[in-house]
């Protein structure tokens, strides 16, 4: 299957974005044997996450409202943001996956989720940290923190891409801030 989706990702997909997808893969597989997650499913989330990536806006939201997921405002004016869902969509009907947690991991590796699983946190936080993104003291630190604590990891991770679509006065799916807020909540009670 790992052949097949990589034949597939490089007719649709240049190769920078392929590289970055392998990189991905590569700490996602890190990020589950540390933290004890079945690293054959992450890495099949892991390499499928962005199979949407290139598609045009117009070709989202027609896959996206065919497959019935509710389309808000902020989806409707960035239907970008919907190569998350729609790579779901790809991953079951064009290579069978019908394993939902691998599913949701690609479908939830832009917004996050209140609640979603900690395959999917290590897929979203790979997405975000993985090395090419820079060297930043602040992403090093939020690597290391990946490595020892998803939850906080991941309410940590929301507060970085608040603060960067904040400082471009870009929009905000309202769904970053309730994962976030899920998650510093997670990290309160323990
Ligand atoms: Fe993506
Ligand atoms: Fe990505």
């Amino acid at each position: 299957m790992r052949e097949q989706v990589l034949t597939w990702l490089a007719e649709h997909v240049p190769a920078t974005r392929i590289d970055h997808i392998l990189r991905v893969e590569e700490m996602a597989i890190e990020l589950a044997s540390l933290h004890n997650i079945d690293s054959e499913k992450t890495a099949s989330a892991a390499l499928m996450h962005d199979l949407a990536k290139y598609f045009s806006p117009k070709r989202l939201l027609q896959m996206a409202r065919a497959d019935g997921l509710e389309i808000d405002e902020v989806l409707e004016s960035n239907p970008h943001l919907l190569h998350a869902d729609v790579g779901a969509i790809v991953a079951r009907e064009t290579f069978g996956v019908n394993d939902k947690e691998i599913l949701q991991a690609i479908a939830n590796h832009t917004l996050g989720r209140p609640g979603m699983s900690r395959l999917c946190c290590i897929v979203f936080l790979a997405d975000s940290l993985e090395p090419a993104r820079g060297e930043t003291k602040e992403l090093q630190v939020l690597r290391e923190v990946s490595y020892s604590n998803l939850e906080r990891a991941m309410w940590l991770t929301c507060d970085r891409t608040v603060q960067y679509l904040l400082e471009r006065r870009c929009t905000i799916h309202p769904r970053v801030i309730t994962t976030r807020n899920w998650f510093l909540s997670k990290s309160k009670s323990k």
